[in-house]
């Protein structure tokens, strides 16, 4: 019997698609062994047919998807070029006409990934995101299948390797946000637009989509309460160290009896907790489940060879489904309609730091405030910081999030306090 051979075609060949490339010709032959087809590149659509792309072989581009639609020897699509539509409309078609999919898109799955995995099941093909969360690290997997005999309760992890690369500088060479931010996108770590890392929506799409494979239950990146790192100061570092903190941008997912909590946000964490030693811009997902107690995924959260290793998993793993016949075999998992929490019902720890005039009752009057929202007090601080100046570094206990929205606003209107400088959740 003469070699099988798989036909795929890749949607885009920037960052992620030329890693895919390369490592489909570097690995062909283990490839060949594992999966028991050769893997072969048919067609690579584009965007602009001329623009240099060295070491990529001209002959299959195309900047007609129809081209790819329209030949039935391709049997698996991959999507590396990003962004809603037309990516949407295009995983769509391809689905549509019985070819599964791999997509790294997490913007699109994030939002739009119930009509995704719909029409997957509805053709009996393979919709593969491995890379959409956490680059390299296995953990679409291993939640979907290692994982699913656990009832999992609670979903944390850095998910982000721009911020973290950023906050690490800002942690461990004292550097201001500017100059952090500056280095990681001369290191090409931050897009010329680095938005959607530094205010945490890239962090905030790949929480979405884990709570879903979490908790069986739809949540979509609106659902997600979302602060970035802009706002973190020195100062803020130089107080997380002097609490035995480490502060980190989280996205977490945690079920409770009132609904899912899903939200991302810089953490004061202790810094003997696992995920405060993931320095510079890895990423890592911690796991707690009810069989497994807890377990942590670590490793490269992005980048051309780390995202292809995920992209190329996937194709492997289609390409063995189709040589057993088995497409479809794993489909959308979310069997449950959770509702989500309101964010201001989330109890969590507060750090605030605030500038107050240096007069006796000030500090009472702040605990009043506090204490009149229910906001109990665990940690005082006080510091001079010259004239009539005093900073204040409070920490509290456990508090929702609307008393704690409630207390600042009053304290706002408090003739003593000049500025409330920062609040920063804690672990
Ligand atoms: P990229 O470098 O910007 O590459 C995008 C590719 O898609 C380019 O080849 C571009 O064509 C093509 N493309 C874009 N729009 C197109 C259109 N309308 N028609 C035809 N071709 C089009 O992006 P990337 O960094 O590789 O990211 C790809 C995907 O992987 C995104 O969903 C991203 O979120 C995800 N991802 C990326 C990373 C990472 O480290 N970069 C990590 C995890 C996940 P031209 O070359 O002609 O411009
Ligand atoms: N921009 C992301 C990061 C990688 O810095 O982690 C793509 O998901």
């Amino acid at each position: 019997m003469g070699e099988r051979t798989i036909r795929i075609a890749l949607l885009g060949i920037g960052t992620v698609g030329t890693g895919v490339y390369k490592l489909i010709r570097r690995r062909r032959d283990v490839m060949m062994r594992t999966a028991g087809a050769n893997i072969e590149i048919a067609r690579i659509l584009v965007h602009s047919l001329n623009k240099e792309r060295p070491g990529i072989d001209r002959e299959l581009l195309t900047d007609d998807f129809d081209e790819i639609l329209e030949d039935p020897s391709i049997e698996l699509v991959v999507e590396v070029m990003g962004g809603i539509e037309p990516a949407k409309t295009m995983i769509l078609k391809a689905l549509n006409a019985g070819k599964n999919v791999v997509s790294a898109n997490k913007d699109l799955i994030a939002v739009h990934g119930r009509e995704l995995f719909e029409a997957a099941e509805n053709n009996g093909c393979d919709f593969m995101f491995e890379a959409a969360v956490g680059g390299a690290i296995p953990i679409i997997r291993p939640m979907k299948q290692c994982l699913a005999a656990n009832e999992i309760t609670e979903v944390m992890g850095i998910m982000n390797g721009t911020t973290n690369f950023i906050l690490t500088k800002m942690s461990e060479e004292n550097m201001s946000f500017e100059d952090a931010l500056a280095i990681a996108t001369e290191l090409g770590y931050a897009e010329a637009d680095p938005t959607a890392d530094i205010e945490g929506l890239d962090a905030g799409r790949k929480a979405a989509i884990l709570a879903c494979l979490a908790f069986h239950s739809r949540v979509t990146f609106d659902d997600v309460y979302i602060e970035g790192i802009t706002k973190i100061s020195k100062e803020d570092i130089a107080y997380a160290r002097e609490l035995g903190n480490v502060i980190k941008l989280v996205g977490r997912a945690k079920n409770t009896e009132e609904g899912i909590e899903a939200g991302v946000y810089p953490l004061m964490i202790p810094k003997d907790h696992p995920l405060a030693e993931i320095r510079n811009s890895f990423n890592a997902i911690y796991v707690y489940g009810d069989a497994l107690d807890e377990a942590m995924f670590m490793g490269r959260g992005a980048g051309e060879m780390p995202t292809a290793s995920a992209v190329c998993g996937d194709i492997i793993d289609v390409a063995r489904n189709i040589m057993h016949g088995c497409c479809g075999r794993i489909s959308c998992t979310c069997y449950r309609q959770l509702p989500v929490k309101e964010s201001g019902k989330v109890s969590n720890k507060f750090f605030i730091r605030m500038k107050v005039k240096n007069l006796p009752g000030v500090l009472a009057k702040v605990a009043t405030v506090f204490g009149l929202h229910k906001v109990s007090i665990s940690q005082v601080i006080q510091k001079y910081s010259g004239g009539d100046c005093a900073e204040l570094a409070i920490v509290t206990e456990p508090v929702r999030e609307y008393h704690m929205r409630d207390a600042l606003s009053l304290m706002n209107a408090i003739e003593e306090v000049k500025e409330i400088c920062s609040v920063i959740r804690q672990f």
